[in-house]
């Protein structure tokens, strides 16, 4: 049996600072628990560019196509920001997602107990939070047509086009409803079709999925707006929140902060079944590039590490191994460590990025 292959792209500013600890991870378990992953690695973003003109060559994009998982730290900077749009650093991620058709992005909240007292809510308002917000990911806003600035008369106009069809939100609320039955049998769906068309019909149609497949899930239906006002005064009302790709990219944001911060916050991208039955998938943090911050050590790893956790879950068949890993994390949250993002006022040493790394594989050994 060949093993499973890994595509590893670290991308700009910190990605490679936390991807750096996720390969100490991924060694972990290839020496410990001889789960040994064909592991290459590659250039998307403003490194890409710098290298090759483009922020995804052809070459990476097809090798994509073809492993189980692949793992991206983040894009973008602030040196490529004058970029032409169609070069830009997060033209690459972009292009990944959508022709790889990852159209379902599972970002999961869930509030540590050891930071639930660091979130900027109140403690017993995140404490115990678990929810999964999943945010359609390959169409909308992102990707309709028409698009672009265009001249009228004397002014530039700038143009976007929300635009849904049927089948794109009838099975991304699938998979909101199929993982809503793994967990508390919840799906909440966010809109705005009190003034978008596509509002209108994105109700209706996880209104028809949910009375024709999935009558036992309990569903509700709330504009996205009055969404991230209840996800900041009760987030504990919601298991599955389903949404459309740019609410979802705010709310998500939002949904980090209740877990003390963006460094936190995992992804998995998933797509349609391969071959072998497993889904297409693409791991990413949350969070992006922190250009504030690279190059300095202090980037939380932890977003990466919970990532590689969910490929564990949702590529690999490793559930068990999957649960291993988020129990090595709140344990070293546990025992008080804290990269710079975790501390507030109290003045707690930060331990680095490599640090925070090396305490979880500490707590990975103490397992066995
Ligand atoms: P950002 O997520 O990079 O940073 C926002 C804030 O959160 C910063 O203060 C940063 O220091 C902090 N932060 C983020 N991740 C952290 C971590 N792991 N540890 C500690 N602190 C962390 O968002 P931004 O500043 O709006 O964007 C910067 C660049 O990243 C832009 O070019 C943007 O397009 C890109 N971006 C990329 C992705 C991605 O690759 N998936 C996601 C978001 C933004
Ligand atoms: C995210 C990011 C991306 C998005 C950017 C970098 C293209 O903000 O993954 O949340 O807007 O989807
Ligand atoms: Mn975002």
């Amino acid at each position: 049996m060949t093993n499973p292959s890994l595509l590893i792209l670290p991308g700009d500013g910190i990605g490679p600072e936390v991807m750096a600890e996720v390969r100490k991870i991924i060694d972990w378990y290839g020496a410990k628990r001889g789960m040994v992953f064909d592991v290459s690695e590659d250039l998307v973003g403003g490194c890409a560019y710098d290298a090759h003109g483009t922020p995804l060559t052809d070459e990476t994009m097809a090798k994509a196509q073809e492993v189980d998982a692949v793992l991206l730290g983040a894009v973008g900077g602030p040196k490529y920001d004058k970029l032409d749009f169609s070069v830009k650093p997060e033209r690459g991620l972009l292009r990944l997602r959508k022709e790889m058709d990852l159209y379902a992005n599972l970002r999961p909240a869930q509030c540590f107990d050891a930071l639930a007292d660091f979130s900027s809510l109140k403690a017993d308002v995140v404490g115990g939070l678990d929810i999964m917000i999943i945010r359609e990911l390959t169409s909308g806003v992102y990707f309709g047509e028409p698009r672009g600035i265009i001249k009228e008369g004397n002014e530039r106009v700038g143009i976007n086009t929300q635009r849904y069809t049927e089948s794109e939100i009838a099975r991304v609320a699938r998979s909101a409803f199929e993982l809503a039955r793994k967990r508390n049998n919840k799906v909440c769906s966010m809109e705005k079709a009190n003034v978008m068309e596509s509002g209108v019909l994105w109700r209706d149609v996880v209104q028809e999925i949910h009375d024709a497949e999935y009558p036992d899930v309990e569903l509700s239906h709330m504009y996205a707006d009055a969404g991230a006002m209840q996800l900041t005064r009760w987030p504990k009302q919601f298991d599955v929140i389903v949404t459309d790709n740019l609410f979802g990219d705010l709310l998500s944001d939002l949904a980090a902060m209740l877990t003390g911060s963006l460094g936190m916050l995992p992804s998995a991208s998933l797509g349609a079944p391969m071959a072998n039955g497993r889904p297409k998938a693409l791991y990413e943090p949350v969070h992006g590039s922190a250009p504030d911050i690279a190059g300095q050590g202090k980037a939380n790893p932890i977003a990466c590490i919970l990532s590689f956790a969910m490929a564990l879950r949702y590529s690999f068949d490793q559930g068990a191994e999957a649960d291993r890993l988020e129990q090595a994390v709140e344990a070293v949250l546990a025992d008080g460590l804290r990269t710079a993002d975790l501390i507030g006022e109290e003045g707690r040493e930060p331990v680095s990025t490599a640090e925070m790394g090396d305490a979880i594989v500490a707590k990975l050994d103490a397992s066995l």
